[in-house]
């Protein structure tokens, strides 16, 4: 099936106690257990929630994975992933990963003893170079975030397993729609819900999904014992978004490609970040592994423009954190989403502090453009 009719029937989505086409909030937080010490399926929500699982087998069948598992927010998930690092091991990150993913790595992770190395995934010898003998994981973000910039999955994918590390990619900013890191190699891949596969800005959630028995064994137990899992209200929300997962992607792609094409024709924009543009650096790499270049990209204005002035006087797009919903937002990432990221290590990274990222939603074309028009026209 392809992913347009997954989003419809892929995973259990029907209730298999009554048939209902839409499967019920399963709100409890307990089961009755009819013997005492018998086999019960569900013994109590943290561990099993029907509604839950109906999602959990979704969120497998869209990223072609085996086993799913849905947490409270995509921070939640990607810590799950880090749970199977321990004292002494070390990874490889992108360089310009999300910057709360870096907090995690940086203020979190390393003072428990697990040492970290970020390098440019996009260039494969910095991949090879950066392996140690106790590197565990090799942590990808294709497109990155706020710089897109695209990492081959499938190179990156036999540098590492070629020294027999495991590959864990960030989805995030492409969803399964326009981009499927385990049919090119990653062994996990895990993403933010929050933002297309929620695609209404109204849920925070995050998801892990693979298709070795191995980890999700290792997930699993990470994900009950460490109990950051997705309410079942938020779950039943997830799979009402995903039904129009497609719909909406195909229109965030064919936006946002105008709207890259329509700023780097302004005057006042001096470059445009967006991997759907053929002069591009990463247009190629793009090309061959993403159905569609995704809604997000990031710009430099000319210098002396004032970023503040521009941001704050569009009408349509909303200055926002977060991303992937209905609506266009726009932001400020030095100041706003990799705050977090100490200053010299994000200006290393190319993240400048004028950096404006815009998520570009499904309204009517023509209407955005003329927002941004009338913004730069104002400086
Ligand atoms: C690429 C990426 N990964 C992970 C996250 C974290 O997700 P959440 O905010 O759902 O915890 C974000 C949040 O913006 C993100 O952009």
């Amino acid at each position: 099936m392809d992913i347009e009719t997954q989003v419809i029937h892929g995973g259990n989505q029907e209730d298999p106690l009554t048939g209902a086409v839409v499967p019920p909030i399963y709100q409890t937080s307990t089961y009755h257990q009819y013997e005492l010490g018998g086999e019960a399926a569900y013994e109590y929500t943290r561990g099993e929630n029907p509604t839950r699982f109906a999602l959990e087998s979704v969120l497998a069948n869209l990223e072609n994975g085996q086993y799913g598992y849905a947490f409270s927010s995509g921070m939640a998930a990607i810590s799950a992933v880090m749970g199977l690092l321990k004292a002494g091991d070390h990874l490889i990150i992108a360089s310009d990963v999300y910057g709360g993913t870096f907090r995690l790595v940086h203020q979190i992770l390393a003072p428990l003893g697990i040492t970290y190395t970020a390098v440019d995934t996009a260039d494969t010898s910095a991949i090879q170079a950066a392996m140690q003998e106790n590197t565990k994981l090799v942590y990808l973000e294709t497109p990155s975030n706020p710089l897109m910039h695209v990492t081959d999955i499938r190179a990156a994918s036999d540098v590492a397993h070629a020294a027999g590390k495991l590959v864990v990619v960030d989805n995030t900013f492409a969803s399964p729609y326009n981009q499927r890191p385990l049919e090119l190699g990653a062994d996990i891949v895990l993403a933010s819900g929050t933002k297309y596969i929620g695609g209404h800005s109204d849920v925070i959630a995050g998801y892990v999904v693979t298709r070795s028995k191995e980890l999700a064994d290792q997930i699993k137990l990470i994900q009950l014992s460490v109990g950051a899992v997705l309410s079942p209200q938020e779950s039943f929300l997830l799979q009402r978004s995903i039904k129009t997962l497609a719909l909406r992607l195909e229109r965030h792609n064919d936006n946002a490609l105008e709207i890259a094409k329509f700023l780097a024709e302004q005057d006042q924009v001096a470059h445009v970040y967006y991997p759907g543009l053929p002069g591009s650096a990463d247009y190629e790499v793009a090309r061959k592994q993403m159905r569609g270049f995704g809604g997000m990209m990031s710009i430099d204005l000319q210098p002396g423009l004032d970023t503040k002035y521009f941001v704050e006087h569009l009408k349509l797009f909303t200055l926002a954190e977060s991303l992937g919903g209905v609506e266009s937002l726009i932001e400020v990432p030095a100041v706003m989403t990799h705050a977090s990221i100490p200053r010299e290590i994000r200006l290393a990274n190319g993240i400048k502090d004028e950096l404006v990222r815009l998520s570009v939603g499904i309204e009517n074309i023509e209407d955005l453009k003329e927002d941004l028009r009338q913004g730069l026209a104002a400086l």
